[in-house]
């Protein structure tokens, strides 16, 4: 669909797109994409295999190539790899990873001093995942998502990384938070991160590290994700005809069902939904079929960082909604449960998720040991700095409306698909905008996702945004029948940066419908580096250490 998106475009001539002078300096494969049909659906369950059975991976940390006072360099290679992920005699199953992991690895940056000049990264990704299963090559991209990164190193989804190439990121780090890499190649993200292609990278500084919130051991992430399996243990990548994808197993840190052994203290949890089209409504319960009373959870930080002050939600009546790409940290204080409980992490539905699959309504269990723990965590009540965008003075410089619906087959916004030479915003750097996103329909729910910038919601549907997110926003969930007024300022959050110019993309984060073709590009200002030739993948063989 999106290959005749981008022959319609050429067709509707656009004129002066800088793209048909001087095109990358590699050629990726053509690609047939008749031969990327959905394979058959053999069963349309995966195969039924305990839950709670193994026990919660971390993914482990990655160390730097090297390290100097301000930056640190990192190198990450994409390579396929089998892991087991149904028990036997269920076979492995083939994943693209980075690193051959899925999740891959975490990168726990420290932020420096956050008065000083903050300490920024380079990461090297290497494409090794050669070609896929119709023969075609793996072009990859590579997106740090919630990072102010300069458009070359955004991971604009046609400054591809062909496999034998590689790429190194540059990231400044600006803020603290929970952010997360994926692969955001045009039109096979959605095949790219459901293959693995996702992990988690967090910031933070002194300032951050300086707060009594629980560390170390007791800081851990939750990367959520769905994933459908055929009974041979390959993983079953099917769209639906590019309406969604829904996996009936659900995944965390990349186990099925997993269980982890908790000391009854604080624990901070940072939660990513990492799946391609799947919403989660967490809620805590001592029972894993019905709902207990009083579980709590505290939320402390939504995408963009720490909220202003934490929000408890409490079971039966506050969930935690979690749509997909929107990241939440949370606080659960297993003190308040004898040793021996079984807390269960549930999913309690979410309008407009597809799915009548009770199993994808437990995501993981909590066992409560009986271990004596010193817990000189706290929560406190000031967090973090969360200043309004707009203030009574503040100036607007421009409001805006967008549309996501459903048209004719495919995904759009204000009716138009995504057209590389096409940008249909053009703030100012510095300048304050509303823009009101749209969900004029029902049956369908959109993540919407505007990259470069941390934001503010300002209303949905006129009321005031939940407590938990009210605080910075990358991600804004719009619910059907929906409309999000949004608060973004069109400049990074340090003083230390420089303003931002040129040409970032803002999409749904549904990939299914992202790749099909609900994406469009805004550009911050005129002349700012161009996101796919100022910064092009290299061989592999002009690669030098760092
Ligand atoms: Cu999380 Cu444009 O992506
Ligand atoms: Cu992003
Ligand atoms: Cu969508």
């Amino acid at each position: 669909m999106a290959r005749y998106t981008r022959r319609e475009a050429l067709q509707l001539g656009v004129a002066g797109c800088i793209y048909k002078l001087h095109e990358p300096p590699f050629k990726a494969e053509p690609c047939d994409p008749e031969r990327l049909k959905p394979k058959p659906v053999v069963s349309p369950f995966s195969p039924q295999i305990k839950r709670f059975v193994k026990k919660l991976h971390i993914p482990e940390e990655l160390t730097p190539k090297k390290t100097t006072e301000n930056v640190d360099y990192y190198e990450i290679k994409l390579q396929k790899n089998l892991k087991r992920i149904l028990p036997k005699p269920y076979p492995e199953t083939v994943i693209w990873g980075y690193n051959g992991m899925t999740p891959g690895p975490t990168i726990r940056h420290d932020g420096g001093d956050c008065i000083k000049k903050r300490r920024s990264s380079v990461v090297r990704f290497i494409n090794e995942l050669g070609k896929d299963d119709d023969g075609c090559d793996i072009n990859a991209v590579v997106h740090l998502h919630g990072m102010a990164s300069l458009p070359q190193y955004d991971g604009h989804a046609e400054d591809f990384i062909p496999p034998g190439y590689f790429k190194n990121y540059e990231y400044p780090n600006d803020h603290n938070a929970t952010f997360w890499y994926h692969d955001h190649a045009l039109d096979y993200t959605a095949r790219n991160v459901y293959m693995g292609l996702a992990g988690m990278y967090i910031i933070e500084d002194d300032n951050e590290l300086a707060l009594p919130l629980p560390k170390g051991e007791y800081d851990v992430p939750l990367i959520l994700q769905d994933k459908q399996f055929n009974s041979d243990g390959t993983v079953l990548f099917d769209t639906g005809r590019n309406r969604s994808l829904y996996g009936d197993v659900i995944l965390v840190n990349g186990e099925p069902w997993p269980y982890m052994e908790v000391a009854r203290r604080k624990y901070r949890f940072r939660i990513l939904n990492a799946s391609a089209s799947r919403n989660f409504l967490l809620m805590l319960s001592e029972d894993c079929k019905r709902q207990t009373l009083g579980d709590e959870m505290i939320v402390i930080s939504s995408d963009g960082g720490l909220l202003r002050h934490p929000v408890t939600l409490k079971s039966p009546f506050q969930s935690l909604p979690v749509a997909m790409a929107e990241r939440y940290d949370v606080i659960i204080d297993f003190s308040h449960y004898k040793p021996g409980t079984n807390v269960y992490l549930r999913n309690v539905g979410f309008t407009g998720t597809i799915d009548s699959d009770t199993r994808s309504h437990t995501v993981m269990r909590f066992d409560i040991i009986d271990k004596a723990v010193k817990d000189d965590s706290e929560v406190p009540f000031e967090l973090g700095e969360v200043s309004p965008v707009i203030t009574p003075g503040t100036q607007i410089n421009n409001e805006r409306t967008f549309r996501f619906e459903r048209n004719q087959g495919t995904w759009k916004i204000n009716n138009k698909i995504w057209d590389k030479c096409r940008v249909d915003a053009n703030p100012n750097p510095g300048d304050v905008e509303i823009w009101n996103l749209v969900n004029p329909g029902s049956g369908w729910v959109h993540p919407v996702h505007i990259h470069l910038v941390q934001s503010q919601i300002l209303s949905r549907n006129g009321l005031p945004p939940k407590p938990y997110e009210a605080g910075w926003k990358d991600v804004f969930h719009l619910g059907e029948f929906q409309t999000v007024q949004v608060a973004i300022h069109f400049d990074t959050r340090s003083n230390n940066l420089e303003t931002r110019t040129g040409k970032y993309m803002m999409h749904c984060h549904n990939l299914v419908h992202e790749d099909h073709s609900m994406m469009t590009l805004f550009e911050v200002g005129k002349g700012g580096p161009d996101p796919i030739l100022s910064a092009p993948a290299q061989p592999v063989s002009e690669m030098s250490p760092f």
